[in-house]
């Protein structure tokens, strides 16, 4: 079938809403209608340069729809009509990291993203005689997506699907970062440095969690009143500078947990300047692919300081994700805080604009 999806066709250029081929589901595949997008960082990084995928590529990887089709050969969980929301890793059940109970490391994941297709490395998109490729396994700036099977978790009725659509991405990475890779965290003092979809998530877990106090870095005062809303019990304008300082004089013994949610080295540093003796900095945000921060070898081991990464929020999404709709069913994540505007699908060059101008809020593309 025909359909009209956004397309990046090289670094630095705007995206262009096409009218491209999806080829019905093959073996474990599944057709979904989608109702909502979510405007993540993460793509502008691909749109930027900032780090490279095939090209030319439909992007969008944090959505939500609803079932179409089947391919053959289908587990069987999930039928014509379900409500999912779409995940950008897959988990394949057999290699080490899904068996040992990571699946965000699961080995389809970095294969899906070199190839630019579905787990069996070929794409469902083309215009023509043109191969498009899929982005991360999902492609949802689009009308429709046929992904794996195993990129998807169902919904529960009364998830709105802009709620599902962020939810698979920034939600859980935001929120898992916190409850996965922080762990037990009642009572102890946590830094979020970005208040983005992702940092606010986490200004949410660490709420949740009984993190006090949680302080909260941005340099937009709207997004701090913001985290403000969501937990935070201090917050930090960088724009004013010196925000280790600004921390410090708060806190002068350092803080036990900071998350980075931008993906910048300065801000990495600050984090990491931050620490309390034995503190861990968790690194969330993504940067250019070559980036790195400087880590003071002294301070690293008298300090007894932790760094570590986490992807998708070090989390086990099919028994995350619906943790995650159940609390907010239940009133305990107020996601619906986290939405900003709604654009259509041809305005997505502008909806990435407002998040480069620093909009407040998860944009949404409702295709
Ligand atoms: N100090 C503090 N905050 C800053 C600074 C700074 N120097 N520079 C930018 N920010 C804030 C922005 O104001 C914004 O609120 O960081 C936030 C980044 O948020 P978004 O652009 O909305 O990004 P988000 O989608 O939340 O993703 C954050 O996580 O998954 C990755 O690729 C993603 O690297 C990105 C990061
Ligand atoms: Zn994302
Ligand atoms: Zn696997």
């Amino acid at each position: 079938m025909t359909m009209r999806a956004a397309v990046l066709r090289r670094p630095g250029a705007p995206l262009t809403i096409e009218q491209v081929d999806l080829a019905p589901p093959g073996p474990g595949e599944i057709m979904v209608r989608i109702e909502a997008a979510g405007v993540c960082h993460s793509d502008y990084h691909y749109m930027t340069g900032d780090i490279a995928c095939p090209l030319p590529v439909v992007l969008g990887h944090e959505g939500a729809g609803i079932i179409e089709a089947l391919g053959d050969g289908t587990s069987g969980r999930l039928a014509v009509g379900d409500r999912v929301a779409l995940m950008w890793r897959p988990r394949c059940g057999d290699c080490e990291p899904c068996i040992t109970g990571n699946p965000v490391l699961c080995q389809s994941g970095p294969r899906q993203a070199a190839t630019g297709g579905l787990l069996d490395g070929t794409s469902r998109l083309s215009k023509g005689d043109e191969q498009l490729h899929h982005f991360l396994g999902v492609s949802c700036f689009a009308e429709r997506v046929v992904v794996s099977e195993r990129s998807v978790v169902p919904v529960p009725e009364g998830v709105p699907a802009q709620i599902a659509a962020i939810s698979g991405c920034a939600v859980i990475t935001g929120v898992g970062a916190v409850l996965n890779a922080v762990g037990e965290c009642a009572g102890d003092s946590v830094l979020i440095i970005g208040a983005g979809g992702v940092g606010l998530s986490s200004v949410m877990g660490a709420h949740l969690a009984g993190a006090n106090p949680i302080v909260v870095v941005d340099v937009d005062p709207e997004k701090l009143e913001r985290a403000t809303r969501l937990g935070a019990t201090h917050t930090i304008d960088a724009s004013a500078g010196d925000t280790v300082g600004q921390v410090l004089a708060l806190f002068p013994s350092g803080v036990k947990w900071a998350i980075e949610a931008i993906g910048r080295a300065a801000t990495l540093q600050q984090a990491f300047d931050c620490l309390a003796p034995a503190g861990t900095l968790v690194a969330v945000g993504l940067g250019r692919v070559d980036d790195t921060f400087a880590i003071p070898v002294n301070n690293l081991v008298q300090r007894q300081k932790r760094v570590i990464g986490s992807l998708y929020g070090s989390a086990n999404p099919l028994v995350d994700l619906p943790k995650i709709f159940e609390l907010y069913l239940a009133g305990r994540l107020p996601l619906d805080e986290l939405i900003g505007a709604g654009f259509p699908l041809e305005e997505a060059n502008e909806a990435y604009d407002a998040l480069a101008g620093g909009a407040v809020g998860r944009a949404v593309i409702v295709p």
